[in-house]
């Protein structure tokens, strides 16, 4: 980053030049996680919120396949040092379709992490301790990424 200049957004931000970057920043967060967290992702299609999630997964020594379960909403790893629920809320309408789907189950359980991509559409839902990250797309490579208080 240029370091010219101030820019006040650049506070508690990350930046990721590709995508390989941006799992690797997944999985430095994912050493601070403890069970119960929820890490909400927020961020445009192609924004870069899987290969977030991926990361994360990783970090926490899963390997396996991640992707968006867009389908079917929730994807779950298991094997790592905490269990991960993947939620993809993008096909959800409304906070009352994602409680009717069991959404409080993944966001409550002690034991686990979720990750939440499309947080937005549960926005009453998460709890006040989930932590938010939002991914800005700078160019076809480059993205920030905000941590928010
Ligand atoms: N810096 C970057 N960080 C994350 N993804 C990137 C980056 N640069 C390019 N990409 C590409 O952008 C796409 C992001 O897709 P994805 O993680 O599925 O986004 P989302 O889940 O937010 O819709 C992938 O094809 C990835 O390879
Ligand atoms: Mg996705």
């Amino acid at each position: 980053m240029a370091d010219t200049g101030f820019d006040s957004r650049a506070e508690g931000s990350e930046r990721a030049d590709s995508s390989e970057a941006m799992r690797a920043l997944g999985a430095r967060w994912a050493k601070s996680l403890q069970g119960g967290m929820v890490l909400a992702l927020h961020g445009p299609l192609g924004a870069g919120k899987t290969q977030l999630a991926k990361g994360i997964a990783l970090g926490l020594g899963y390997a396996g396949e991640v992707t968006s379960p867009t389908f079917s909403l929730v994807h779950e790893y298991r094997g790592g040092r905490l269990p991960i629920y993947h939620l993809d809320l993008y096909r959800i309408a409304d906070a009352g379709e994602a409680l009717r789907f069991g959404v409080e189950e993944y966001l409550t359980d002690p034991e686990a992490v979720a990750i939440v991509e499309w947080p937005e559409r549960i926005a009453g839902l998460l709890p006040s301790s989930a932590r938010h990250w939002e991914i800005e797309l700078v160019s076809e490579n480059d993205r920030r990424i905000f941590i928010r208080p």
